[in-house]
């Protein structure tokens, strides 16, 4: 199996919301994506952010913007994001009506992820990967950073890499929940190319070299 390169996605979850900007900064040089964590209070239990904060970062960063959309309704604020600054926005598979969804990003020019939580069976994101340019395979329930790498969630990303390489797709798996030196070695192996680090990352000193670790470790598997 040849895997592609390793691209860290730095999460801005365990950022210092009061200093955004700064965090941003100092992660970029070591940061391929910057994955932001959106959360409605419904479909997970915690609040975050929304289309303003990613319109700031938009006038901050060059930066890819990866939005992760742990809501219940995506479809009343994709076009808001989009018009935000996202590049892309991944929909949670739980949510049902994921075809529309498909559809809709693809309509607004945004890059499509599909994110599938650690219960969900992969069998459920299936129908849609010759649809989609993301996978996220979920290494924690989501909703909060800071909690353990699910390693039972392997098998799964094995799975989906078997199947997007039998298929010649062009699809990224991305993993996201625990991801850290020891953890992101053990996705890499399984097949995930993009690994989402909140704590592992903002949770040091120097983040910039911590994402650099994390992608020396992943790219080392
Ligand atoms: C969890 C979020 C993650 C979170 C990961 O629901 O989707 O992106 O920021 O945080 P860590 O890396 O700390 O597990
Ligand atoms: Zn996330």
């Amino acid at each position: 199996m040849r895997l592609p390169a390793p691209r860290i996605a730095p999460s801005i979850l365990s950022a210092d919301f009061a200093c955004l900007g700064d965090a941003v900064a100092q992660v970029a040089p070591a940061a391929d994506l910057l994955h932001v964590d959106v959360m409605d209070g419904h479909f997970v239990p915690n609040l975050t952010i929304g289309p303003p904060v990613v319109k700031s970062l938009r006038r901050h960063t060059d930066l890819y913007l990866d939005c992760h959309l742990m809501i219940t309704d995506p479809a009343d604020y994709l076009e808001a994001f989009r018009k935000a600054g996202a590049d892309g926005c991944t929909v949670h598979v739980e949510v049902d009506r994921t075809g529309e969804l498909v559809e809709q990003m693809r309509g607004l020019g945004l890059d499509v992820g599909l994110a599938v939580n650690p219960e969900t069976p992969l069998d459920d994101a299936v129908p849609w990967l010759d649809r989609i340019d993301l996978l996220l395979l979920m290494t924690v329930h989501p909703g909060f950073g800071g909690q353990s790498f699910i390693a039972d969630v392997m098998p799964k990303v094995r799975q989906a890499r078997r199947l997007i390489d039998e298929q010649g797709l062009n699809v990224a798996i991305q993993v996201d929940g625990g991801i850290d030196e020891r953890t992101a070695p053990v996705a890499a192996a399984a097949g995930a190319s993009v690994f989402v680090a909140g704590n592992a990352v903002f949770g040091t000193d120097d983040p910039r070299r911590a994402a650099e670790r994390i992608r020396d470790a992943a790219a080392a598997a």
